[in-house]
C-alpha cells in the first residue's frame, strides 16, 4: 500500500492490491478525479485526463483556456457558481450575500495511519502500519477558508475513506450551506444504482436500476438515518452481479439526515456524492472555527456485490465496531417485549427468565414497560425510574434473581424521548426539540428531547448512568421510536437553528461515547423501531443492532439478505418470536424461524413458559446448536447464494476465515408443483479440502460442494428450511 506525489505533472497515486485511486492537479490547482478501479501501475496515469472544448454553455474558468470547464472536468471536491453545474460538494454563504468561493490546492501531507474525526464516528486502525492518509489542503485566500480533503486507504481492504474539514482562518463570520463528505467524477455512466430502501418492518429492501441523464437522489429527512432509505448507495456495471463485474460502493459513518447523489450530466459521466444532507442544514463557522463532516466509506469490487459486501463486513466488524464486544460471541437471549408488551410483574419476568434457563438461553433483557407509570406506550419516557407496581422490591431485586438462575440481565431504555405525560416534562417543557409557537407534533405520543443541548444531555446521561450502576446489567437495548419534527432548539441562537439536527447527532454520539466507555462490560444494542437507524455511525458505539421490528422469518429473508449488502451477521439481532406473527401474521414453524433467526445474534422474543413439551425439544436443540456455530455464524465470511428478491427461494453460506467450517441455509417460501431438482452450489469453500455435513453421510470434496453442488431434497410444503454444517475432514 502506498500514497505517492509525483509533482512535475500533480498527480497522486493512491493504490493497494485491490485498487488503485488517482488524483492530478489540474493546472497545479484544482483536483481533478482521474481514475478508480482496479489496480494500475505509475506511468502514463497524466495521459488519462483528456480536455476538449464543448461549448459557450460550459464556460472556461481558465482564461484563453477553452479546453477546460469545471462543467466537464471530472473533479474531487466541486463548488458551484464558476462554470460546474453539476451537484457542487459544498456551498459557503459570505457575509456580503455572495455564495462564491474557489478553492485551489496549497499544500498536502502524506502519512502512515489514520487520525480520528473529532465528534464523530469513523473507522479507525490499530496500528500505524494499517494504513496511509493523504490531507490535500485547499484553500479560498479571499476569504480564508481552507478546506482539508482526507483520503486513508487500508492496507487488508478494498476500502477508501474520505472526509472533509472546513476551517475558518478568515475574519468574517461563513454560513456552509452544504458540505458532503465525498464527491467523485466518473468518466462513463454506464452504470445501475444500487440502493437499500423501504419502511418500518421493511426494511433495506434491495432496489437496483439503470442511471439516466438527471440525478438519482438517496436521503433521509427524518433526523435519523431512517428505515425508508440506508445511508449507502452501490454503482455496479451494467454485467456486475453477485459474484463478478465492477462494483463501487458508498456508506456514511452517520445517523442523521444524509443524502447519496448519483448524477448523470452533461457529457455522459456520472457525479456521485454523499454527505450530511444539505436540505435544511447550514452552519455557521465564526473565525477560528472548524468543522468536520462525517466519513464516507468507499469500497471497490472487481468481484461483485458479494466481494464488495465481504469487504464492508471485515472493515465494519473489526475496524468500525469497537469495544470489549468487537470479538466476543454475543450470548443467546429473550427478550420479553413481544411476550408480555407492557403487561408484566416481577413473577412473570423470572418465570420467562427461568424457562429460559432450562432452554440454554443466556441472557435475559426486560423491554419496554419497567419505568415510571409506563402501562402503555403514551407516558412516563423521561422518568427513568423503576416502576414499583410491576417490579415491587425494585430492578436490584430483579437482577439478583434472573442472575440466580444463572442468566445474565439486559435493560431497554429510550433515552433520547420524553413523554408529554412524564414529571420530566412537566419539569422542563423546553427540553424537546420545537419551535417557539408551533405545535409540537408527537409521534407515539413522544416528543424527543433536544440532544443538541449540554444540560439535557447530562441529564439523560446521569439517569442511565444511575440505573445502569445500580444492578449487575450487561446488556443494553438502546430504543428510538420516531422521527424528528419542528427541528429547532431553545438552546440555539436564531442564526443556528438549521445546525440542530447535525447537532443532535453529534449530542448522541457524546452521549454515546460517555455511557459505552463508563461501562465497557455491557454489550449496547442499538435499536430504531428496529432497523430505523441500522447505520456505521451508530455500531461504531454499539456493535449490534436490533435488525427490524418484523420477527416474521419469511419477512426477515429479504431483510436480513438486504443488511447484508452493507453489514456483518455480527451486527444483526434476529429472534424467534410467536405464531401467528405479531407483524403479519404468518404461521410458520420452529424450524423456519430457528433456522433464519440463527444467522444473527440469536434470540428469542415470546414467551417461553408457553411451549409444549415438543416445542422445548426443539428449542434446547436450536440453542444447542447456535452455540456450537456460534463464533462461525458471528465471525465468519458470508457468501450468498440465492436471492429472496430474485424468487421463491434465499441461501446463503458462512464460512470460517480459514474455511474449514461452514453454515449453509437454505429457504423456499412456497411449494411448488412437481419442481425441479435442485443444487445449491457453495461458495467460499476450499476447493480442495474435504468436508462432512451435519445431517449427511460420507465426505464431500470442497470442489464437488461448489462445482457440482449440495442436493437439496425433502422438502415438503410452504416455508421450508434447511440448515447444514459443514466441517474439514480432518
Ligand atoms: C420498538 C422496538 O423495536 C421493539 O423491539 C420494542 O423494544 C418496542 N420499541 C418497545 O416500545
Amino acid at each position: 500500500m502506498t500514497i505517492s506525489f509525483e509533482p512535475t505533472q500533480g498527480l497522486f497515486h493512491l493504490q493497494n492490491k485491490q485498487m488503485s485511486y488517482v488524483i492530478q492537479l489540474v493546472h497545479a490547482l484544482y483536483p481533478a478525479h482521474v481514475y478508480w478501479g482496479r489496480p494500475i501501475r505509475s506511468g502514463q496515469l497524466a495521459s488519462i485526463l483528456q480536455y476538449q472544448e464543448r461549448c459557450s454553455f460550459s464556460p472556461n474558468p481558465i482564461a484563453h483556456d477553452r479546453n477546460i470547464s469545471f462543467d466537464t472536468l471530472p473533479q474531487e471536491y466541486p463548488a458551484y457558481g464558476t462554470s460546474d453545474y453539476r451537484e457542487p460538494a459544498y456551498q459557503v454563504a459570505l457575509p456580503n450575500g455572495s455564495t462564491i468561493t474557489e478553492l485551489v490546492y496549497d499544500k498536502h501531507r502524506i502519512y502512515k495511519g489514520k487520525p480520528q474525526l473529532e465528534g464523530l464516528p469513523s473507522t479507525y486502525v490499530e496500528h500505524e502500519e494499517e494504513a496511509e492518509t493523504l490531507e490535500l489542503e485547499l484553500q479560498d485566500a479571499a476569504i480564508g477558508l481552507r478546506v482539508i480533503l482526507s483520503y486513508t486507504l487500508f492496507e487488508g481492504h478494498a476500502a477508501l475513506t474520505r472526509s472533509v474539514r472546513f476551517i475558518n482562518e478568515g475574519s468574517a463570520v461563513l454560513k456552509l450551506l452544504r458540505a458532503l463528505s465525498m464527491s467523485l467524477d466518473y468518466s462513463h455512466s454506464d452504470f445501475d444504482l444500487l440502493q437499500l430502501s423501504g419502511s418500518w418492518v421493511r426494511e433495506r429492501h434491495i432496489e437496483r436500476r439503470a442511471l439516466a441523464p438527471g440525478k438519482l437522489t438517496v436521503e433521509s429527512r427524518r433526523g435519523s438515518s431512517s428505515h425508508q432509505h440506508n445511508p449507502f448507495i452501490a454503482l455496479l456495471a451494467k454485467d456486475a452481479g453477485e459474484d463478478h463485474g465492477d462494483v463501487y460502493g458508498f456508506s456514511l459513518v452517520y445517523s442523521g439526515n444524509f443524502a447519496a447523489h448519483a448524477e448523470v450530466e452533461p457529457y455522459g459521466t456520472a457525479r456521485v456524492s454523499m454527505g450530511i444532507n444539505p436540505f435544511d442544514f447550514s452552519w455557521l463557522l465564526t473565525p477560528g472555527e472548524q468543522f468536520q463532516t462525517p466519513e464516507a466509506v468507499m469500497v471497490f469490487s472487481h468481484g461483485g456485490l458479494g466481494d464488495m459486501s465481504r469487504t464492508f463486513h471485515k472493515l465494519y466488524r473489526t475496524r468500525l465496531c469497537r469495544g470489549e464486544f468487537r470479538d466476543r460471541t454475543r450470548p443467546v437471549l429473550v427478550n420479553n417485549w413481544e411476550a408480555t408488551y407492557f403487561q408484566f410483574n416481577a413473577e412473570k419476568i423470572e418465570s420467562i427468565a427461568s424457562a429460559g434457563r432450562e432452554l440454554g438461553v443466556e441472557l435475559f433483557v426486560l423491554d419496554d414497560g419497567w419505568f415510571g407509570k409506563r402501562d402503555n406506550d403514551d407516558r412516563s419516557l423521561g422518568d427513568w425510574v423503576v416502576d414499583k407496581a410491576k417490579l415491587p422490591n425494585g430492578l436490584e431485586d430483579l437482577v439478583a434473581r434472573v442472575n440466580g438462575m444463572g442468566l445474565e440481565f439486559g435493560l431497554w431504555f429510550e433515552p433520547e424521548m420524553i413523554s408529554p405525560d412524564s414529571d420530566l416534562y412537566r419539569q422542563h417543557p423546553d427540553w424537546c426539540l420545537h419551535v417557539p409557537k408551533r405545535r409540537r407534533t408527537e409521534g407515539r405520543q413522544q416528543l424527543i428531547l433536544d440532544f443538541s443541548r449540554e444540560d439535557v444531555r447530562e441529564a439523560i446521561t446521569g439517569m442511565i448512568r444511575d440505573i445502569l450502576g445500580s444492578a449487575p446489567i450487561t446488556y443494553v437495548k438502546w430504543d428510538m421510536n420516531r422521527n424528528m419534527t419542528e427541528i429547532g432548539s431553545a438552546g440555539l441562537p436564531p442564526e443556528r437553528q438549521r445546525e440542530t439536527a447535525h447537532r443532535y447527532i453529534l449530542g448522541l454520539y457524546q452521549v454515546l461515547e460517555t455511557l459505552t466507555s463508563e461501562f465497557p462490560h455491557i454489550l449496547f444494542e442499538s435499536c430504531s423501531g428496529g432497523g430505523g437507524r441500522f447505520d456505521p455511525g451508530m455500531l461504531y458505539y454499539m456493535p449490534q443492532t436490533w435488525t427490524s421490528d418484523n420477527t416474521d422469518a419469511i419477512s426477515r429473508l429479504k431483510i436480513q439478505y438486504g443488511t447484508s449488502i452493507v453489514y456483518p451477521v455480527s451486527t444483526m439481532g434476529s429472534h424467534v418470536s410467536a405464531v401467528p406473527n405479531h407483524q403479519v401474521h404468518r404461521e410458520t414453524s420452529l424450524k423456519m424461524r430457528g433456522d433464519v433467526a440463527m444467522s444473527g445474534n440469536f434470540g428469542y422474543e415470546l414467551d417461553l413458559t408457553k411451549f409444549t413439551e415438543e416445542e422445548k425439544a426443539i428449542v434446547i436443540e436450536q440453542i444447542a446448536q447456535y452455540k456450537q456455530i456460534r463464533p462461525l455464524v458471528q465471525f465468519g465470511e458470508m457468501y450468498r447464494l440465492l436471492s429472496p428478491f430474485e424468487g421463491n427461494e434465499t441461501a446463503w453460506v458462512i464460512v470460517s476465515e480459514d474455511k474449514t467450517e461452514a453454515m449453509v441455509a437454505y429457504f423456499r417460501v412456497l411449494a411448488e408443483p412437481n419442481a425441479p431438482l435442485k443444487w445449491l452450489r457453495l461458495k467460499g469453500l476450499n476447493p480442495a479440502y474435504d468436508y462432512e455435513i451435519s445431517g449427511l453421510e460420507g465426505i464431500y470434496p470442497g470442489d464437488h460442494l461448489m462445482y457440482a453442488g449440495l442436493a437439496v431434497s425433502g422438502l415438503q410444503g410452504d416455508f421450508q428450511s434447511k440448515l447444514w454444517v459443514l466441517s474439514r475432514k480432518a
